[in-house]
């Protein structure tokens, strides 16, 4: 593992592992080898059907519970947090996704209103409801770091993918939206991810999740993006080499965004 602590003396809230194939794993798992200290989070469900408490302990990390469209536990989450971590925070991650409509199988051209809701709140709407804890509760320290974890169906068409491309494109829009208003406040930088198709228990819910990571690992020149380059893109992006970067979506995807046609993929019966 490579490990330059470049998080040394840091703190910061790590959202969304699940279990050993979650990008959020990876990411804790790779912030702690830098040097921060962190606590870990996930929804009370989670907490029963995840290895989050292993992790917890591999890390010598707190976990605590919070459904992130409570703003109620979110306020608990970051007050504990600062606590158990003896300071301000200077980074958190949002590694957060749930449709409903596609884990029920409805086609997005027969959405149920009342469980997209849902899922733009699980989704979307979190993101915005946790920076504004933070913001409030000056839980932030001076020159943080937020990121959120997104996919390139928020600008393009990948039909599968359903209400989770609208809701991913709220997500980024709250970066930047959000992101002006934290930079003023106390210069703390607000940036999505948009990383690659990766083997993880959400990103295989959607149909068709294995044509679509071989496809896209053929037109990207660099293959796909792995959860361990996702989880160290993160900790630079966290680390202070990037103090400048703020409300940006910025994709970590072996370049497939910026191509058109790729004669490999062409070339394929
Ligand atoms: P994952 O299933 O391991 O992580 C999703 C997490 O969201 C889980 O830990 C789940 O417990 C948590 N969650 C769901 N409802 C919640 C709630 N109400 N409160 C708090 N947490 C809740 O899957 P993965 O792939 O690691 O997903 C992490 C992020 O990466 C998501 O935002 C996803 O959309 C994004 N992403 C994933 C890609 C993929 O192909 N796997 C590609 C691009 C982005």
């Amino acid at each position: 593992m490579i490990q330059h602590q470049l998080l040394a003396g840091k703190r910061g809230v790590i959202f969304g592992a699940l279990d050993e194939s979650s990008i959020a794993w990876h990411v804790a798992t790779q912030c702690v080898a830098e040097g921060a200290k962190i606590t870990l989070t996930n929804a009370p469900v989670a907490m029963r059907f995840g290895t989050i408490q292993q992790l917890g302990e591999k890390l010598n990390a707190e976990v605590i519970s919070a459904d992130a469209t409570s703003t109620e536990e979110l306020t608990t989450l970051f007050h504990k947090s600062v606590d158990v971590l003896g300071g301000p925070l200077d980074f958190v991650l949002h590694s957060i996704g749930m449709s409903l409509n596609v884990r029920k199988g409805k086609t997005y051209t027969d959405i149920n209103h009342e469980w997209m809701h849902k899922t733009l709140d699980i989704s979307a709407m979190s993101f915005h409801r946790m920076m504004q804890v933070l913001y409030q509760t000056d839980a932030m320290a001076d020159g943080g770091s937020i990121l959120a974890l997104t996919y390139i169906a928020a600008q393009r068409v990948f039909p599968d993918y359903s209400e989770m491309a609208d809701a991913k494109a709220l997500l980024e829009s709250f970066a930047r939206s959000f992101g002006y208003h934290f930079g003023v406040k106390k210069g703390v930088r607000v940036n999505t991810i948009s990383q690659s198709p990766t083997r993880t228990t959400a990103g295989s819910g959607v149909k068709g999740f294995d044509d679509f990571f071989s496809y896209a690992e053929a037109m990207a020149p660099l293959g796909n993006a792995s959860a361990e380059e996702c989880a160290r893109y993160c900790a630079s992006l966290f680390s202070d080499y990037t103090k400048a970067v703020t409300m940006q979506n910025l994709f970590h995807d072996g370049g497939f965004s910026s191509m058109g046609v790729n004669p490999a993929v062409l070339s394929k019966e």
